[in-house]
């Protein structure tokens, strides 16, 4: 198989495979006993808190281990509103403020608590100004009432690169928090969130080559929000329950080894693989996004005339996995909101299938893949 879907999930390296396998295997104490057992688990998982810290340009007590981005998204949105609710803050005009192409982690989660705490989400739309994300519309929906903005740093789908700082700016200029969905970035573009200016950040280990089903949110010092989850006293009391030592350990040298890695490799085998597309199959394709700000792995590209989904069947039986922005409910599928709000048209949309590379990407890979892509038009 030729593996160009890493904005779904990555392979675990070898390396973080082997950090992991001693916490599976002997080393399986519960890091909260105060045996030896207890404390080589603690040690790790602190050792895995430095590392992601570090790799964010965060302090190790900013970083709180949870379940996936999807937990960090749900929390950061869920205690913005709790925290203003019990500070008293919640009127009429109380809104939150997220952008057209989040994932549904923030989507999602911002509808739910919205309704539940009676806050209006304002979803605003992408605007493109000279080649980049124009903030004029996010300053026309940000105001006095406005306790959160949410706004990613990479999108998954196309791989726009946000302005995250410009609009946080914006969002401290009236007192609101900022959560930024950082999940696609760590490993493509640098991070650093105190450039950032974000009060909030998550990460989420499997899409930079470590373990499913740990995940990381950093949170500012010196804010205060209500625990992620109530009950024992682990990561310092804000999210209860034993903590998943070998995912941490995973995610720590995962972290700090996507934090290390050469994107321009990455964003040269990208290059070849459009470049090959188009000698190939000419005007039958148009490479979306390519002159807007974009991770350096993403291809999303549009096959005129074609359905996507087919397309990626007939891909997936020449061995190359990859995927379209479209969801399957109730057995109809729908077209990619995402790319219809990055100004895509329907059927433009519909025909659009996204390759995402990673550093375990090989140029052979490229050569098949463009093979494979080539007989699956055929
Ligand atoms: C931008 C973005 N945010 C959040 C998530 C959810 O992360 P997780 O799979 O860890 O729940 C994803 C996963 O695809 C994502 O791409």
């Amino acid at each position: 198989m030729i593996y160009f879907d890493n904005n779904a999930t990555t392979a675990v390296t070898p390396a973080v495979f082997d950090a992991m396998l001693p916490f599976l295997k002997e080393q399986y104490g519960n890091p909260s006993s105060i045996h030896q057992l207890g404390n080589q688990a603690r040690v790790a998982v602190e050792q895995a808190r430095g590392r992601v810290a570090k790799a964010i340009g965060a302090r190790s007590s900013e970083i709180t281990f949870c379940a996936s981005g999807t937990e960090a998204g749900n929390f950061a949105i869920a205690a913005a509103l709790q925290q203003a609710k019990l500070a008293g803050k919640l009127n009429a005009d109380s809104n939150i403020v997220i952008t057209a192409i989040e994932h549904p982690a923030v989507k999602a989660a911002a509808a739910w608590f919205g309704k539940l705490y009676d806050v209006t989400v304002r979803v605003v739309p992408m605007h493109f100004d000279n080649g980049a994300v124009s903030p004029a519309p996010f300053a026309d929906a940000i105001d006095a009432n406005t306790l959160l903005v949410s706004v990613m740093l990479a999108n998954n789908e196309s791989g726009l690169i946000l302005p995250v700082a410009e609009i946080a700016a914006l969002a401290k200029s009236v007192g609101a928090l900022v959560y930024c969905d950082g999940v696609q970035a760590l490993g493509k573009v640098p991070v650093d969130v105190k450039k950032l200016g974000v009060d909030m950040f998550s990460l989420s280990a499997h899409k930079f080559h470590g373990p499913k089903g740990i995940g990381a949110l950093f949170c500012k010092r010196g804010l205060k929000l209500p625990a992620m989850l109530h009950g024992g006293s682990q990561e310092s009391g804000r999210r209860a329950g034993t903590e998943n030592t070998p995912g941490i350990v995973g995610m720590g040298v995962a972290a700090e080894r996507a934090a290390a890695c050469d994107t321009v490799v990455i964003a040269a085998l990208r290059d070849t693989f459009e470049q090959g597309l188009r000698e190939r199959l000419g005007d039958k394709i148009h490479v979306n996004f390519a002159d807007l700000p974009r991770t350096p792995n993403i291809s999303s590209v549009q096959f005129k005339g074609a359905d996507g989904n087919l397309l990626l069947i007939m891909m997936d039986q020449q061995g190359l996995c990859a995927s379209t922005g479209s969801a399957c409910s109730s057995g109809s599928l729908s077209v990619s909101p995402v790319l219809l709000a990055m100004g895509l048209r329907e059927a433009e949309a519909k025909g659009t299938i996204r390759f995402s590379l990673s550093r375990l990407t090989t140029r052979d890979e490229v050569d098949r893949a463009l093979d494979a892509v080539v007989a699956a038009l055929k």
